[in-house]
């Protein structure tokens, strides 16, 4: 049954038996924008919260920040719903469409789909991505499976709705729009739901809002990840005006507070900002990569701020790391128990993270040679006697 899915975000009743507060680990289990809010979004915040503005209802249908967001997009705000985080939108999204219905998975990726879907009463089908094998009841593995394998998987599906999560999460693998559109082709009646949760944070970052106004395309946003927005929770779809009044209809009234909008607004303002962090932290990360594999590990490629790195047994390290207040967030539940992802923090907290994986390197090293001379020498000793 769904909501047992486990989530790189602050896990607070772990915190609580470890006798821990938020601020004294380091989450490098969360894919949020370690250097933001902006400072301008937190002053404007600030400002905004008075008597009046608390205990006024808010917007429920956010006109305000959904004009400014289908400015953004260059579609009419008709084009725009606004919720409560993109995992709200995710579940509202499900209960309109899902029931009794099969719903296409790209995976291995984000739980919340496949829970959803569950939810709503939906039969979900995981399709494997491109790159990757199934190789047990919800297990992967990398491997060269073709494109044209994914395809021919969703046309047997037949679906009535597909989830794509692109850029992916957790593999950071980012399809191009003539791959979206191929995939497409194989399950061309589907509504087609493609998450950009992370494509801020890509270098070569696009978006299937080009194709929205032709209808059977939702695509979705999350403003909690590159403005840093977790305690508000802010997201928004794009879809056709029609799909967007279905879902509209079944949205309840009022769940985005007006702080979040307000905040919204305010950090739309803040896009340069929000670039430059984003470039500065694809910078960090390609570092990172590079200092890991120097220290033994081989971390998979990526085009977000997160990087799959295979370190035997996820749990065994996520808790060898937890102790020295450093979370990981350990991918068995993505049905990737051999790996880790790291989100990249701050300089001084990935040095941090660095010198711990470092050290637990060089350990595992001692203990396999160590292992290996004590099987040689019981080998050889019946030789020697
Ligand atoms: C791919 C993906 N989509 C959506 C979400 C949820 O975003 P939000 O925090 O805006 O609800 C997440 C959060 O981890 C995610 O990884």
């Amino acid at each position: 049954m769904p909501s047992t899915s486990i989530h790189g975000t602050p896990d607070y009743a772990e915190l609580f038996n470890l006798g821990l507060s938020p601020e004294e680990v380091i989450y490098f289990s969360s894919n949020i924008n370690p250097y933001g809010p902006p400072p301008s979004v937190v002053e404007a915040v600030r400002s905004y919260i008075s008597r009046d503005t608390l205990a006024r209802y808010p917007d429920s249908l956010s006109i305000s920040l959904r004009c400014k967001l289908a400015n953004h997009h260059d579609l009419p705000p008709e084009a725009v719903l606004v919720g409560n985080g993109t995992a709200d939108l995710i579940w509202l999204i499900c209960h309109r469409y899902a029931a009794n219905r099969q719903v296409a998975i790209l995976g291995p990726t984000f739980s919340e789909y496949a829970d959803g879907v569950v939810m709503a009463g939906g039969h979900p089908t995981e399709i494997v991505l491109p790159g990757w094998e199934r190789i047990g009841t919800g297990r992967y593995a990398p491997s060269p499976i073709s494109f044209q394998q994914t395809c021919d998987a969703l046309a047997a599906a037949a679906p009535w709705l597909v989830f794509v999560c692109n850029p992916n999460n957790p593999t950071g693998e980012y399809l191009t729009p003539d791959q979206i559109l191929a995939l497409r082709a194989a399950a061309p009646h589907a509504i087609w739901v493609v998450d950009e949760a992370y494509s801020a944070f890509a270098a070569d970052g696009w978006s299937a809002d080009r194709w929205v106004l032709d209808g059977g395309w939702i695509v979705l946003h999350s403003m909690t990840k590159d403005f840093s927005l977790g305690a508000l929770r802010l997201g928004y779809l794009l879809a056709s005006p029609y799909l967007v009044e279905q879902l509209q209809a079944v949205q309840p009234p009022w769940n985005v507070n007006g702080l979040a909008q307000f905040a919204g607004e305010a950090a739309l303002d803040e896009l340069p900002w929000r670039d430059q962090f984003m470039a500065k932290m694809r910078r960090d990360l390609a570092d990172f990569r590079s200092d890991i594999s120097h220290c033994g590990y081989a971390p998979r490629e990526t085009t977000v701020n997160y990087v799959l790195v295979p370190v035997g047994d996820a749990k065994t390290m996520r808790n060898r790391l937890l102790k020295e207040r450093l979370i990981v967030r350990d991918c068995t539940s993505f049905g990737l128990p051999e790996y880790i992802r790291i989100a990249i923090q701050r300089e001084e907290e990935n040095a941090q993270l660095l010198d711990m994986m470092r050290a637990i390197a060089q350990e595992e090293h001692l203990t396999h040679k160590r292992a290996r001379a004590e099987r040689l020498a019981h080998i050889t000793a019946p030789e020697r006697t």
